[in-house]
């Protein structure tokens, strides 16, 4: 249906050591020198289902390739690197899933969407690529701002008549793996026993974590629930702000977004468990073309959309609220995509 050979053949015979021609999962991590690139693709070479993990980045690749092989686990790492186009083509030939950190990250005093300027052009290029060298690949964007970075990649995979919604994910998982954090620390039980869904975008309000479906059940005042959202909601920006100018989350995002592609492969090879991960992606269950709700996934990427789950009162109100952002950015998200495929 993609045209996957049509496609794919011209570059193949001489990265074909870096594919395994045994069917086992190819992993592209674009982006993969950065601060959230290098323990990303750490965790992900201990995924033994991962066969090969292709590391692209401007630079320095190498390196890191040659650090990571030393590591006793299946997974073959090989470095693509250059700002051509050519070399992340090559990185993404025939990849099963695509993870994308690559792009600039926010200083103190910079919101997520004053990002959009550079980072459009990186996941532009990501998704041309794609369209080329991987159509059907699972593609898992990271990079920020995911309201905006999302739709405008949906939009240009349709232009290129390589779109499918069931395969394209905004990663939000720290928004959930911070959620069940704090929750825990508030509740004083272990964050990972915590399970609650975070459904919206992934800036400010436009996160929302649904406290009244949260197991064990959340048991503070209203003012303390407050609190725990607003902090949910503000902690990216709380990191930026104690790195002082050196950027934005890292490890935790890099946890984050292996638990998300873990969950992929799993998904990929097939399981007798329901997998069910809460994600960006094209939706029909609010007024915004695309939101995060929990997802099951499955071969063929999102089996089913669960949803919006039963919320309280305050949850809906804030579901409205944060409607409007989330839909303008979204509108900014496809006019992007439009310009960049030179449509009207
Ligand atoms: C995060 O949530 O930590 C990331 O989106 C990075 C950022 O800029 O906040």
């Amino acid at each position: 249906m993609f045209g996957l050979f049509r496609c794919a053949q011209p570059l193949l015979g001489k990265f074909q050591n870096c594919r395994n021609n045994s069917r086992g999962l190819k992993v592209t991590v674009v982006g993969a020198v950065g601060g959230i690139g290098q323990p990303l693709s750490l965790l992900l070479k201990l995924n033994p289902h991962i066969e090969s993990l292709a590391l692209h980045d401007l630079q320095s690749t190498d390196g890191v390739v040659m650090d990571l092989s030393h590591i006793d686990t299946p997974a073959t790492a090989c470095p693509f690197e250059g700002g051509d186009g050519k070399s992340l083509r090559k990185a993404m030939l025939m990849a099963d899933i695509v993870v994308i950190p690559a792009g600039l990250p926010r200083k103190p005093g910079m919101n997520r969407t004053d990002l959009i300027n550079v980072n459009a052009s990186v996941a532009a290029e990501v998704a041309l690529a794609a369209s080329e060298v991987c159509p059907g690949a699972f593609l898992a964007f990271i990079t920020n701002p995911i309201n905006i970075i999302v739709p405008l990649a949906a939009t240009i995979l349709k232009a290129k008549c390589n779109y499918d919604p069931n395969r394209l994910f905004g990663v939000t998982t720290l928004d959930v793996v911070r959620a069940k954090t704090f929750v825990g620390d508030f509740l004083n039980v272990n964050p990972s026993k915590v399970d609650l869904p975070v459904i919206g975008g992934h800036t400010g309000k436009t996160i929302l974590p649904i406290l009244s479906q949260c197991k064990p059940a959340y048991t503070g005042t209203d003012e303390e629930r407050t609190e725990l959202i607003k902090h949910i909601q503000e902690a990216g920006t709380d990191v930026v702000n104690a790195k002082k100018g050196d950027g934005s989350a890292t490890l935790s995002m890099a946890y984050a977004a292996s638990r998300f592609v873990n969950s992929l492969v799993k998904a990929i090879k097939g399981s007798d468990e329901p997998i069910v991960e809460c994600a960006y992606v094209e939706s029909d269950v609010t007024e915004a073309e695309f939101f995060s709700t929990p997802l099951v996934l499955g071969p063929q990427g999102i089996k089913e959309n669960l949803g919006l789950p039963d919320m309280d009162d305050n949850e809906t109100q804030a579901l409205e609220e944060m409607l409007p952002e989330l839909k303008k950015n979204i509108e900014n998200g496809i006019k992007l995509g439009k310009d960049f495929t030179g449509q009207d």
